[in-house]
């Protein structure tokens, strides 16, 4: 970003993280009284393991193929961490060298908590014999090689616009997933998903209360940031997602297309998700604006009914891709 904006931003962030102490205790939760992803998982400490293992097999055993597909697309994106910490540490005003007790604490913390969704999902796919995990685990490495391009450069708002859209719509997917599970006669699976799905909104409230601290002090440049985003579509996290032998993001739209047949994530929830964005910062109702952000403004209240009018014309394809990480 141009220098002088960056320091524009760099002073916003300040405000905004001066009292991250109290924001960390607010929307974080201390390391001792939080669930491990072993708290759900059998113990292999114990002798009752092997006994546990075959049953969660056997709960595993019915669960549909597009279903195991969503359920491995969504812990490759969750293990993709790496990209996620080391993006968000480059952000400006997070600076882990010359301010260590400022934003670079508040992303570790938060990587620190999400952390557990991967290594949780991970364990139970690699117990229950569904999965290629060989085939799961290259995707995974390329997935992290690759990185990913979502178009908020270094830039605050743009990244706290991104997180508190992503972290809403993992809650929605791994909320799906939850009570899919339940309805396939696996409440232990469900269960794991639901734990992950309310860390997830616990983060997007964090976030959406970064982005309203900011539309407090600075509303005309994080409406513009908004449209910028909107306008360029908020793109998921795994949107490169490959195979082994598959061209680079194929596979991501073979797992969305899953997903949306599924209903797990749908153009509907991405619009739902949109829509809650511009009520919860009271898009609508800003004034004081410049006259390029109120242009802005106009067109994000108008969006969501024109994406809506797009959706309806939208098709799934029916067909079923053979992913490398399942055997059928
Ligand atoms: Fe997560
Ligand atoms: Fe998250």
């Amino acid at each position: 970003m141009e220098t002088e904006l960056s320091a524009a931003r760099l002073e916003v962030m300040q405000h905004v993280g001066k009292d991250l102490d109290a924001l960390m205790a607010e929307y974080l939760k201390p390391i001792d009284q939080n669930w491990q992803p072993t708290d759900f998982l059998p113990d292999s400490s114990k002798e009752n393991f092997f006994s546990e293992v075959k049953l969660l097999q056997e709960s595993c055993r019915d669960l549909p193929y597009d279903y195991i597909a969503v359920l491995i697309g969504d812990t490759i994106t969750e293990e993709a961490l790496p990209t996620y910490e080391s993006w968000l540490m480059d952000v400006i005003g997070v600076d882990q060298v010359n301010n260590p007790s400022g934003w670079s604490r508040w992303v570790r913390a938060w990587t620190a908590e999400e952390n557990r969704h991967g290594d949780l999902l991970n364990k139970y796919l690699y117990l229950s014999g569904r999965v290629n995990m060989r085939a799961m685990e290259v995707s995974t490495q390329y997935l992290i090689a690759d990185g990913f391009d979502i178009g908020t450069d270094r830039d605050p708002y743009r990244n706290f616009i991104y997180t508190s859209f992503q972290e809403l719509a993992t809650n929605v997917s791994h909320r799906r997933t939850a009570t899919l599970s339940k309805q396939f006669g696996n409440p232990h699976l469900s269960k794991i998903c639901g734990v992950i799905a309310s860390d997830e909104m616990r983060h997007a409230k964090a976030y959406k209360a970064f982005v309203s601290r900011i539309l407090a002090v600075d509303p005309s440049e994080l409406m513009l940031a908004l449209e910028d985003m909107m306008r360029k579509k908020i793109v998921m996290p795994a949107h490169f997602l490959r195979e082994s032998g598959v061209k680079m993001g194929d596979t991501f739209s073979h797992f969305s297309d899953a997903a949306q047949r599924l209903g797990v994530y749908t153009t509907m929830d991405y619009i739902e998700i949109l829509e809650s964005l511009l009520l919860e910062w009271e898009i609508g109702t800003i004034r004081e604006l410049n006259s390029g952000a109120e242009k802005a403004r106009d067109y994000l209240m108008a969006l969501p009914a024109r994406l809506r009018r797009i959706a309806d014309r939208t098709r799934i394809p029916e067909l079923q891709y053979e992913f490398s990480w399942i055997s059928r």
